[in-house]
């Protein structure tokens, strides 16, 4: 077993498929022990049964919503007696609309998801860090997209929530400073998921033709840059964001 992150304790949402499923992978690997957190529990524990080691742990959470967040870091807390000092989040959801088709529905989960959803883990996780005498070598990860710095049809408030991602991580990297606490965002291209799977196909040929690598990007690659950014190795990263996408941008 390698020593990246070794002994450290990670607390991942959207844990239950995807990038965030193969980030709890990596940073297994690399020697954390995962706390792989989802509003679906069922595959939260599928991705846990996967990991190298026994001693991590499934856990629910809606990132949406304050109380569930503060709950599922006081648990953590109680359980391994400290707060997990890397954070990485990867819950989120994807909506493409015409502009004209955004409904308050639509405006309303998108944004509660992936801005104030990262918003609320952020905010928990560092209060839980400060209390616990925990911030030296931490680092917290928000998963922005390509999407908040390119165009693209139907991508209005899913571009929205990812740019907000982005001023966010910024903020907090200039606020957590101080404390020893490192944020950085990643963004990703076009990753195959199964958030990316109702993409047509057509779109899908289009966006391949733009990518200098000709191909579309897999999770894992995306991982082995979240958890170099949790790690010491980028001890001197701090507020940046770090484009994954194969060269598309
Ligand atoms: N796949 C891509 O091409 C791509 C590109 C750029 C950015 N991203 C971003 O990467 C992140 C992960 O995407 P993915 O492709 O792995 O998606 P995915 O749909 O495969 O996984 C997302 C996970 O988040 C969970 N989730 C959704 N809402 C939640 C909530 N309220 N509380 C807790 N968990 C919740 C889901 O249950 C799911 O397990 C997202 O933030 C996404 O916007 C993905
Ligand atoms: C991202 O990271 C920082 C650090 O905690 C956090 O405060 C910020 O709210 C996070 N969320 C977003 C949306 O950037
Ligand atoms: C906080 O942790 C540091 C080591 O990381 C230690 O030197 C210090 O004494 C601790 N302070 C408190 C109040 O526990
Ligand atoms: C922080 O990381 C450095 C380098 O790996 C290490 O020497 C130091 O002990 C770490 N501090 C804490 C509190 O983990």
């Amino acid at each position: 077993m390698s020593i990246l992150v070794a002994g450290k304790l990670a607390l991942v949402t959207g844990a239950g498929s995807g990038i965030g499923r193969e980030v709890c992978r990596v940073l297994a690997r690399e020697g954390a022990t995962v706390v792989a957190a989802d509003q679906n529990i069922k595959t939260a524990q599928e991705t846990v049964a996967s990991l190298e080691g026994v001693e991590h742990i499934a856990l629910h959470i809606n990132v949406e919503d304050r109380n569930s967040v503060e709950t599922a870091f006081k648990d953590v807390v109680k359980q391994f007696s400290k707060p997990p000092t890397i954070i990485v989040n990867s819950a989120g959801i994807y909506r493409r609309n015409f502009l004209t088709e955004v409904d308050d529905n639509i405006f309303d989960d998108v944004i509660n998801i992936n801005l104030k959803g990262t918003l609320l883990v952020m905010q928990t996780a560092a209060k839980a860090m400060i209390e616990g005498n925990a911030t030296e070598n931490s680092s917290i990860i928000n998963i922005s997209s390509i999407a908040a710095t390119r165009r693209d049809v139907g991508q209005s408030i899913y571009s929205a929530s990812k740019a907000g991602v982005i001023a966010m991580t910024r903020t907090a990297s200039l606020e957590f400073g101080q404390f020893g606490i490192r944020v950085n965002a990643v963004l990703p291209g076009f990753i195959i998921t199964p958030m990316s799977a109702i993409i047509p196909d057509e779109v899908r040929e289009m966006v391949i033709k733009n990518i200098p690598l000709q191909r579309l990007g897999k999770p894992g690659e995306v991982a082995e840059v979240i958890v170099f950014l949790a790690s010491y190795r980028s001890s001197y990263i701090n507020g940046a964001s770090i484009e994954v996408t194969g060269g598309l941008n």
